[in-house]
């Protein structure tokens, strides 16, 4: 284990199976239907998306989309659209990929944008979800984990850009912060 991370709160083997059952669930959901496009969040989510994808059963695309909030507002769900997507999206079914919901405003916005460029429908798969943490009501059709209210880091999930590339999801210690 890292040696700045005071406990693991899902393991590597835990995300596998997990990524897996979400694969499946989705590979059942759109049987018989258009392929959905993905669509991650850049760039936390890219870790969970590259297992997640490897189990789902069809011939699917994906792309990306990098937000942030604009600076100087408290994230009032306002975004600034740093990396568009590549193609157009008029008419796709999309899944969107997140690393984790916490107060909603990030999906809640983009999730309206890609229905306002033309999706036929939006659903969003999350590794994490912080349900406490929600201000905006938005509930993620698949949920890898729920947790506490609590700063997580690794998958994807950073501090300060640090982190993201450990396997598992953890807690960092206390002097991480000081
Ligand atoms: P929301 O708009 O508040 O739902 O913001 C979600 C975004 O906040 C995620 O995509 C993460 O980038 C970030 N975030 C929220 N909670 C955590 C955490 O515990 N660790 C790292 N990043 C987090």
């Amino acid at each position: 284990m890292h040696q700045l991370i005071k406990k693991v709160l899902v393991t590597e083997e835990q995300i596998i199976a997990r990524s897996k059952e979400l694969a499946k669930q989705i590979t059942n959901d759109y049987a018989g239907k258009e392929a959905p496009l993905f669509v991650a969040l850049l760039k936390g989510s890219v870790p969970f998306l590259a297992e997640l994808v490897k189990h789902v059963e069809m011939d699917i695309e994906f792309d990306f989309m990098d937000v942030s909030s604009y600076e100087g507002t408290e994230s009032i769900g306002d975004i600034k659209i740093l990396k568009d997507l590549d193609r157009s999206i008029k008419g796709l079914d999309i899944i969107l990929v997140e690393d984790i919901v916490d107060t909603g405003r990030t999906l809640t916005t983009v999730k309206q944008t890609l229905l306002n460029k033309g999706a036929n429908s939006v659903k969003i798969v999350t590794l994490l979800d912080k349900p406490d943490r929600r201000v905006v009501e938005i509930k993620a059709e698949y949920t890898g984990f729920e947790i506490e209210n609590e700063f997580v880091v690794g998958f994807g999930l950073d501090y300060n850009q640090k982190f993201r590339n450990l396997p598992y999801i953890g807690v960092l210690k206390d002097e991480c912060y000081r």
